[in-house]
This record gives C-alpha cells, sequence and structure tokens, in this order.
C-alpha cells in the first residue's frame, strides 16, 4: 500500500508557523498582517472557498477586509477598488477571487495588484521573479505541492519529475520550483505524444491536468511519489456525488506515496495563501517594493543571472 500523504496535518503545521510569526511581528510592535478578499458575484463554489479563506486568516491572527460585489459591477469599479487597497498600508495582501463576471477581464484585474500584495503570485512581476530565481510570491497551490513533497524527500537533486499540465497558475510554476531545486523537469499537456510512457520514467508525478482520473496505474513506477492536484465532482449512478482527484487512487497503490483527494493538495492552498500574506507584511514593512527593483543582483546567491548551466 502506497503511504497516503495527508495535506490537512501539513497545512496545520503550517498554520502552526504562520500564527506564531503573527504573534512575534504583532509583539514587536509591527501592524497585523491584514488580506483583502474580492469576491465578485456568487458563484457557489468561490462563496465556499472566500468564506474558508476569510475563516482561516481570522484564525491564524491575519486581519481580513470583505469585500463582496454584486455580480454587475463594472470592470472599472473593481479596478478602482483595487487601486484604493493598493494604497492601503492596513492591507499587506489583496486575493480577487476567480472566476470573474463574463464581461471583466480576468488578467487587467489581476495585473492590476501591486506585486508586493499579489498574494496569489500571479503577477507577471512575481512570475517572473519565480522564473529566475530572485524570490518573490509563490502561487499558492505550487507552493503547497513543493511542502508536501517535502515530508517526503529531503533532497531532490536529479531525481525525474513529470509535471501533467501546464497552466500558468499550477504546472509551469510547479515545474520552476522544481528546477531551483535541481529536479530533472518534464512538463507534459494535452498534446504530448506517449504520455504514459514518460509518467511512467518518473520518480514524482505532478498531475495538474484538470481530467479526472487520467493517471492510470500502469502509468505509476513501483516506488514512485504521486501529488495529485486535480479535483473534480462526478455525479455517480444514484444521483449523488463524489470528489476526484486527476489520478485513478484505487491503481496507484505500488506507489511510494500518494495525496489522496480530498485531503491533499486542497488544504494546503488556503495555508500558503496566510503565509504569503506575513511574507507580503513582512517585506512591506521592511520596505521592499516588491517590484524586483530593489534586488541587488550582484549579491544573489544563486545562478540566476547566469546564461548558461556552463557557466555555474
Ligand atoms: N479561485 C479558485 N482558486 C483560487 C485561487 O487560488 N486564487 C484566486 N484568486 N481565485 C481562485
Amino acid at each position: 500500500m502506497a503511504d497516503i500523504i495527508d495535506g490537512r496535518i501539513v497545512a496545520r503545521k503550517l498554520d502552526a508557523e504562520t500564527k506564531a510569526q503573527v504573534d512575534a511581528m504583532v509583539a514587536a510592535g509591527a501592524p497585523r498582517p491584514g488580506l483583502a478578499v474580492i469576491l465578485v458575484g456568487h458563484d457557489p463554489a468561490s462563496e465556499v472557498y472566500v468564506g474558508r479563506k476569510l475563516k482561516k486568516s481570522n484564525e491564524v491572527g491575519i486581519r481580513s477586509f470583505e469585500h463582496r460585489l454584486p455580480e454587475d459591477t463594472s470592470q472599472e469599479d473593481v479596478l478602482a477598488l483595487i487601486a484604493q487597497l493598493n494604497a492601503d498600508p492596513e492591507v499587506h495582501g489583496i486575493l480577487c477571487q476567480v472566476p470573474l463576471p463574463k464581461h471583466i477581464d480576468t488578467g487587467v484585474v489581476l495585473r492590476s495588484i501591486i506585486p508586493s500584495k499579489d498574494v496569489d503570485g500571479f503577477h507577471p512581476v512575481n512570475v517572473g521573479r519565480l522564473s529566475t530565481g530572485t524570490g518573490g510570491i509563490v502561487p499558492c497551490t505550487p507552493f503547497g505541492v513543493m511542502k508536501l513533497l517535502d515530508t517526503v524527500f529531503d533532497d531532490l537533486t536529479g531525481l525525474d519529475c513529470v509535471v501533467i499540465g501546464k497552466s500558468n497558475i499550477v504546472g509551469k510554476p510547479i515545474a520552476m520550483l522544481l528546477l531551483e531545486r535541481e529536479a530533472t523537469v518534464t512538463v507534459t499537456h494535452i498534446e504530448t505524444k506517449n504520455l504514459p510512457d514518460i509518467a511512467r520514467k518518473a520518480d514524482i508525478i505532478i498531475a495538474a491536468a484538470g481530467a479526472p482520473e487520467l493517471v492510470k496505474g500502469y502509468w505509476v513506477k513501483p516506488g514512485a511519489v504521486i501529488i495529485d492536484v486535480g479535483i473534480t465532482r462526478l455525479k455517480n449512478e444514484d444521483g449523488s456525488t463524489r470528489l476526484v482527484g486527476d489520478v485513478a487512487f484505487d491503481e496507484v497503490q505500488h506507489a511510494r506515496a500518494v495525496t489522496p483527494v480530498p485531503g491533499g493538495v486542497g488544504p494546503m492552498t488556503i495555508s500558503c495563501l496566510l503565509a504569503n500574506t506575513v511574507q507580503a507584511a513582512q517585506e512591506q514593512l521592511a520596505g521592499r517594493s516588491g517590484d524586483g527593483s530593489d534586488i541587488d543582483f550582484a549579491d544573489l546567491p544563486d545562478r540566476s543571472m547566469i546564461f548558461a548551466e556552463g557557466g555555474k
């Protein structure tokens, strides 16, 4: 039987660390970190997620500022709210829940959040910093995936990782984080040929395609470690529903370890959001702009400014 990587336990530990950081900041006289959450409209899943984000923020001592806007709010009004939050010193993190209503351009809205307060890590400045190893805010789900891998491995150097799915918010940033840890990374996508053969070579499979039970038992090398990012609600024959991941869980018991769905990656995401909020608050209080303009690239200890591996 594969070991189960329990995301709830890892998330609880991270929350305790975040709470300790908040307590230490406040004890040292710093302002309490603040997170603004914007929800436009009444998407039922978003309502649930936002409710959880606000509740958990308060549990770790982060101030939350809730902004619920009607479905027909104009893009201009959302941008005006974000501009106000960008300038508010009590707000250190801003999260605008997606999906947004169809009349709003999601990219324009998300890019209007200043990089230092972009606790989702979606802004191109944060994406660029991640891909050059120059810090910044790491998107929550990829951050959570790495924390789960850290419960199994001390070191990822040279391990063969296959990331299934190339989305901007999951697949690509996970690939960057794995590369930073010196893993060998293959990113696959919907046009990839021979995916089962590629997956079967992997020491680590990250399944983030959003395709229910895509990864079958025969795709998995014995002893591999699997992180399942997918979550889809399927209908049973009797009309009831069940949540499934991107991995055919019952078929992969020859793996070394696997995350369950639910209870694997899911619980990590909010905990990483809260950790990002505290990181953002600390950096803002230290006077860093978050746009990378204050980084002394000459001083960087890593290889981010070297043009080829040969220059090591
Ligand atoms: N909708 C579902 N997950 C997320 C998330 O992590 N961030 C934002 N902004 N919206 C979401």
